[in-house]
């Protein structure tokens, strides 16, 4: 076992999310809103060989929790073999993944048996013509087989992730959780985040945590919040159950944020490593990987930037008087790394 390595404000470095290509086959209003983007350069994705090296290294300091996320993970080609890679390392104890669920009905089986062991789709709203108004996507009944799929296949703790947006999908509540108990699946509503990529971010359009309670209180009765156990202290999501013993979650990111106990870093597709959400600069590894540094070399860098990590992003948004979108669509475009779909939401 390696020595647990913590940041400046005590937080272990144990999960790291894996975007796997900046690519996606939706557009969601909260994250691709607009008609162009900036895409990496093909020739700086990490091959699997490079990621597989990563995750290795990242291990070694105390990585058991591993999540591949893009844009959408699944446009990966082949992704199925890049799972068995990671799912070899014994020290990764949590291999997830973070999907759309579009092609979710084709994969789903192959990504078991490599050895992925759970997914998370991402559901907004029930009904079709709301997701052709708000991804640009026909393709709601895909979701759903992918859903079912992902169901029969067996994985452990099927989660359903909703942003929730005043006058989209906020009277969709009660929907979702009822199509979540229906699916054996639980389902986590999203406060609306002011993350790179969402230029068309404003206060208003945030539902809070307390005022999605409130409105689920008043349909199922009382609600109490689950105490956490493990790995769920660390987790984004506060969980809770109704009186029936329905559990959902909310992860309020805005109103609440997590980053007193946040332990995560995500490596984009082309090897830029970001310490937080919300940071306005990564770390290059990818130009130690291609010029054959050794692992200690990747281990060293990585050990001292954690060490020195005072990063609260969602935290510092706080206290930011007249809040707004974080990033105009210009200097997104100046730098793709600012993105939501690029970062691995
Ligand atoms: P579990 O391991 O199942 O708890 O996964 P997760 O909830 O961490 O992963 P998921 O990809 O489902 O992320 C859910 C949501 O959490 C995202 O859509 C973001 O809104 C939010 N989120 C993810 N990472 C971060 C982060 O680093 N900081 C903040 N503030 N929010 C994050
Ligand atoms: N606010 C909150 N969540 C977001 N995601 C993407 N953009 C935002 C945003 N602006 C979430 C998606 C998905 C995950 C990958 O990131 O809903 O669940
Ligand atoms: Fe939507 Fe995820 Fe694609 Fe962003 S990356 S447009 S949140 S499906």
């Amino acid at each position: 076992m390696s020595d647990v390595i913590h940041d400046t404000l005590r937080r272990p470095l144990a999960s790291l999310r894996l975007s796997v290509t900046d690519r996606c086959n939706l557009r969601c209003r909260y994250c691709m809103p607009e008609d162009e983007y900036a895409w990496l350069p093909r020739t700086s994705i990490l091959t699997f060989e490079e990621i597989e090296r990563l995750t290795g290294v990242f291990s070694g300091l105390g990585v058991h929790k591993v999540r591949l996320t893009g844009g959408e993970p699944l446009l990966r080609h082949d992704l199925s073999t890049l799972v068995a890679m990671i799912a070899r390392n014994p020290r990764i104890r949590d291999l997830a993944i973070t999907t759309n669920g579009l092609l979710l009905g084709k994969h789903a089986a192959e990504l078991r048996t490599a050895g992925l062991q759970r997914v998370t789709v991402s559901l907004d709203t029930l009904r079709p013509e709301r997701m052709l108004a708000f991804a640009k996507s026909a393709r709601h009944a895909d979701v759903l087989e992918g859903i079912a799929a992902a169901r029969q296949t067996g994985f452990a703790r099927l989660k359903l992730n909703a942003v929730v947006i005043r006058g989209f999908n906020d009277d969709e509540l009660t929907d979702l959780i009822e199509f979540a108990r229906a699916h054996d699946a639980e389902v986590r509503f999203i406060e609306y985040m002011d993350v790179g990529g969402a230029t068309r971010w404003s206060r208003d359009q945030v539902v809070s945590q307390r005022e999605m309670l409130d409105v689920l209180a008043r349909r199922y009765g009382a609600i109490e919040p689950v105490r956490p156990t493990g790995d769920d202290g660390r987790a984004p999501a506060e969980r809770f159950r109704l009186a029936d013993g329905t559990t959902f979650g909310i992860i309020a990111s805005v109103t609440a944020p997590f980053c007193r106990t946040c332990d995560r870093s995500r490596v984009t597709a082309d090897g830029t490593w970001f310490l937080c959400l919300y940071a306005g600069a990564g770390i290059d590894l990818r130009e130690l990987l291609r010029r054959g540094a050794p692992d200690e070399e990747l281990a060293s860098l990585i050990r001292e930037t954690w060490q020195g990590r005072t990063d609260r992003g969602a935290e510092e948004r706080l206290g930011v008087a007249d809040r707004g979108a974080l990033y105009r669509i210009e200097s997104l475009r100046a730098d793709p790394h600012r993105e939501m779909h690029t970062r691995g939401g």
